[in-house]
């Protein structure tokens, strides 16, 4: 789903920024997953094994346990609301993280651009962030392979805003 069907998702769902700041000053902590972290300088790269809908979801760090995605009912990625939105961060630390399946707000800014994508964790990392194809391209105005890695800033929100 590109970037501005989603933002155009969320304003018909009334969201506004007033809503959102609000919800940062709360100190919001998506559902008492892990502890607060409001918004954080991150490194996105991206990795083709996250553009196939059709991977079950075992083949991840987020698959069993009671905080993976598998025990929400989800099977593969193409079931995660925000599809191809997806990706590994270093703050799930493995199989079965409280962090698993939050859903992260990441923005991009460079100087002529500046593009917003909403995504749910679904794996590990050993360090920053690996997300998909299409979530690196829509993330950089499809400069995204070309540029190969990126500094943004994630934002952790309220799973509403990944469909969750
Ligand atoms: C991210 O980095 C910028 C500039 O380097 C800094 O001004 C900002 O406070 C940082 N934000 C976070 C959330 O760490
Ligand atoms: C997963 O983590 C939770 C605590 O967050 C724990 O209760 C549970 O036993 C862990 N393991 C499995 C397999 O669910």
């Amino acid at each position: 789903m590109p970037i501005h069907t989603v933002s155009r998702v969320l304003l018909a769902a009334g969201f506004t920024a007033t809503a959102l700041s609000a919800a940062s000053q709360a100190g919001f902590a998506g559902g008492g997953h892990g502890p607060v972290v409001i918004s954080r300088n991150i490194s996105v790269s991206y990795d083709p094994v996250y553009d196939n809908g059709a991977t079950p979801l075992s083949k991840v760090a987020c698959s069993g346990g009671s905080n993976g995605l598998m025990a929400k009912g989800y099977t593969d990625f193409a079931s995660i609301p925000t599809f191809p939105y997806i990706g590994s961060a270093d703050i799930v630390e493995g199989y079965n993280s409280t962090r698993c399946g939050e859903c992260w707000e990441l923005k991009y800014e460079a100087p002529t651009v500046k593009d917003v994508i909403y995504l749910i964790v679904v794996d590990a990392a050993e360090k920053g962030w690996t997300i998909s194809t299409p979530a690196m391209n829509d993330l950089t105005y499809g400069e995204g392979e070309e540029l190969g890695r990126v500094n943004a800033v994630a934002r952790l929100m309220p799973q509403s805003y990944c469909g969750m």
